[in-house]
């Protein structure tokens, strides 16, 4: 995660919960880091926990999808499993929640910032990243292998984890035309059905194959 994070970012960490998440950036000399939770017992915890050894580190208890700081206010926004925790299902209410989340993230998120989320990803949460995200940021995609090595080190089962890195488009970059050439119409239906991409006047795809379709350009 430290490839994504720099010492003079000003990081959020949301549903924080008793995470060492923050400890650890603070002790490798990451300094503006704020953790918030909707749990008043986790962060006062974490208060107790960090206010001798770690004094900078800020602790409020705060509703992630009522973020209550300024626009464009942090740099890197940080969410190990509180996505996971909203998104348990894909009924109706599930998605206006988690929909309203991602626009408080992407609100107090400055231009190219990231939204950094650990996840198991599953079907319905990788749609709705995509769905909610895809329009205002660069999406990364990476599989976690050391997190699942240690977890069979330790002689614990392992389940695939992901790292989202979402970086917010700059309001220069957004929003362009696109023109997709894809060599199988099978992709296009993936796309179709299991992301509800859509084909528009800004997106547009052409079936054909990518290297004659660039001489015949050229
Ligand atoms: C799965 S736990 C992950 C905790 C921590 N990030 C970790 O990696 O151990 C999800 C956390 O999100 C917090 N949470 C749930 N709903 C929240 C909300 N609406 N606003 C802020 N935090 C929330 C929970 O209290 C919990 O601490």
């Amino acid at each position: 995660m430290l490839k994504y994070v720099r010492q003079k970012d000003d990081i959020i960490i949301v549903g924080c919960g008793n995470s060492t998440v923050g400890m650890n950036l603070y002790d490798a000399n990451y300094r503006s880091i704020v953790s918030i939770d909707i749990s008043p017992v986790a962060i006062k915890q974490m208060k107790e926990l960090n206010k001798v050894k770690r004094p900078d580190l800020v602790f409020q208890q705060m509703d992630a999808t009522k973020l209550e700081y300024n626009n464009e206010k942090f740099s890197v926004v940080i969410d190990k499993g509180t996505f996971d925790e909203f998104m348990t299902d894909s009924k109706e209410e599930t998605v206006a929640l988690v929909t309203k989340y991602i626009e408080e993230i992407k609100s107090v998120l400055k231009s190219n910032g990231r939204y950094i989320c650990i996840s198991l990803l599953q079907e319905h949460i990788l749609k709705t990243v995509i769905t909610n995200l895809s329009q205002s940021c660069a999406i990364r995609i990476i599989r976690c292998h050391d997190v699942e090595s240690k977890a069979l080190d330790q002689n614990e089962s392992s389940i695939p984890v992901f790292m989202v890195v979402a970086t917010k488009f700059s309001k220069l970059h957004a929003p362009v035309n696109l023109l997709t050439v894809e060599i199988d119409k099978a992709i296009l239906d993936v796309a179709k059905s299991y992301f509800d991409f859509i084909e528009d006047d800004k997106s547009k795809v052409r079936i054909a194959d990518g290297i004659d379709y660039i001489t015949q350009a050229s």
